[in-house]
């Protein structure tokens, strides 16, 4: 492919030094298989199938910094040696096989906490589920028949910024190429950013410069045990999609702060803070939060959300709306999804050499697919 019709999705990029051979992500993907936070065998199956998608960077889910701040009790965590261990097993078998870089989450529920497992409901744990006691900015639970949390007090402040820390410094042990701290999606971090979830009238709630302080002390805090040259980023809900809720350009006011705080990118997502939310579930329709945070605070952006067909993808990068496009159903669906996107806008994949034979240049299968394709 001419250097004038090269795909842009295709094209590699360098982000705190370091070269991300394309511009897909694995969007974090939480799996609730994991027991008392560590992972099972389902995370090698999944992580090893992700890691061969196409993807230059794969972004493990949420991955809780305490266990009081797993959404469910299937969460991955990494907050003591057990977990550590587990997930080091894992990461040892992906790394081998897989030629993804490789992200972690690291993330606290607060409020949304102690839920039941999607599957088995998505809601409150019940009383004779083992709920446990949840955390957050004000005791104002997520929605009706939800936990009551507990507002944060002067040592919960302390507690979970240390265990933010020592997750992030077990991150860097494991080796972890790249992470992110999830600040979307009503966990903790954005329940303290939106003034429907923090009504605090101290130093933490208010405007804001007061919602935005817990956020950016453990944003701190984390930049500084983590290294400078594996891109570190911030998961934030671009908007609320509320009435008086968390707005774009909060969103973008954040992102300046964020970069000038030593923030390598930001993963624009939305909404998660209340049920009731109007949210137009059309293709790519997060995607002008990113462009909007690229363009006006001058940082690095993944879009995501309905991001489906590799023309759409390539779109958002070509015309500078992202810097990456972050998917995740997608790639569910269709774990080799990458490899048809390169197919598709001449891209170049690396194929793991056990399954190189199904590559263009070496399966007549192809031309057939194509062919059928043409007649239906
Ligand atoms: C099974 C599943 C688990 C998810 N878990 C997480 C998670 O751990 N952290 C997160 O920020 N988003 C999570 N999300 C949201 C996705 O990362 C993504 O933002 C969302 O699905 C929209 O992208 P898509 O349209 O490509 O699926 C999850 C989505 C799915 C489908």
């Amino acid at each position: 492919m001419s250097s004038q019709t090269a795909s842009k999705l295709f094209s590699p990029i360098d982000l705190a030094g370091r070269t991300f051979a394309n511009r897909i992500v694995v969007s974090p993907m939480c799996q609730y298989s994991a027991e008392n936070g560590i992972a099972t065998d389902w995370h090698l199956m999944h992580l090893g199938m992700l890691a061969n998608s196409g993807a230059s960077l794969l972004i493990l889910e949420a991955t809780a910094v305490e266990a009081a701040g797993r959404i469910t009790p299937g969460d991955l965590g990494l907050y003591n040696d057990e977990n550590e261990a587990a997930l080091a097993r894992v990461l040892t078998s992906v790394r081998r096989y897989g030629n993804a870089q490789l992200g972690i989450q690291i993330a606290h529920a607060g409020r949304k906490a102690s839920s039941q497992r999607p599957w088995e409901g998505g809601r409150a744990l019940r009383p004779d589920q083992d709920p446990w006691t949840t955390y957050a900015p004000s005791a104002i639970p997520f929605a009706e028949d939800w936990h009551t949390p507990q507002a944060f007090a002067a040592r919960d402040f302390e507690r979970v910024r240390n265990a933010f820390v020592a997750t992030a410094q077990r991150a860097v042990r494991l080796g972890f190429d790249a992470a992110e701290l999830h600040g979307a999606h009503g966990y903790l971090l954005h329940a303290f950013l939106s003034p429907l979830s923090n009504q605090r009238t101290d130093g933490y709630g208010g405007g804001f410069e007061g919602r935005t302080r817990f956020p950016l002390e453990v944003f701190d805090a984390v930049r500084a045990v983590w290294p400078t040259d594996r891109p570190l980023g911030f998961r934030l809900s671009a908007s609320d999609w509320i009435e008086g809720g968390w707005t774009i350009e909060e969103s973008v006011a954040l992102a300046k702060i964020l970069k000038q705080r030593g923030c390598d990118f930001i993963d624009a997502s939305s909404g998660g803070i209340a049920l009731g939310a109007k949210i137009p579930l059309t293709p790519g329709y997060q995607v002008p939060f990113a462009a909007q945070i690229r363009r006006e605070a001058e940082i690095p952006v993944m879009a995501v959300g309905l991001i489906v067909d590799p023309k759409q993808a390539e779109r958002i990068v070509a015309e500078g709306e992202a810097d990456f496009v972050a998917l995740a159903r997608a790639l569910l669906d269709e774990p080799h999804w990458g490899w048809r996107a390169a197919r598709e806008l001449g891209g170049e994949i690396a194929y793991p050499p056990q399954y190189a034979r199904a590559a263009p240049e070496l399966w007549p299968g192809h031309k057939f697919q194509e062919e059928s394709s043409v007649m239906d």
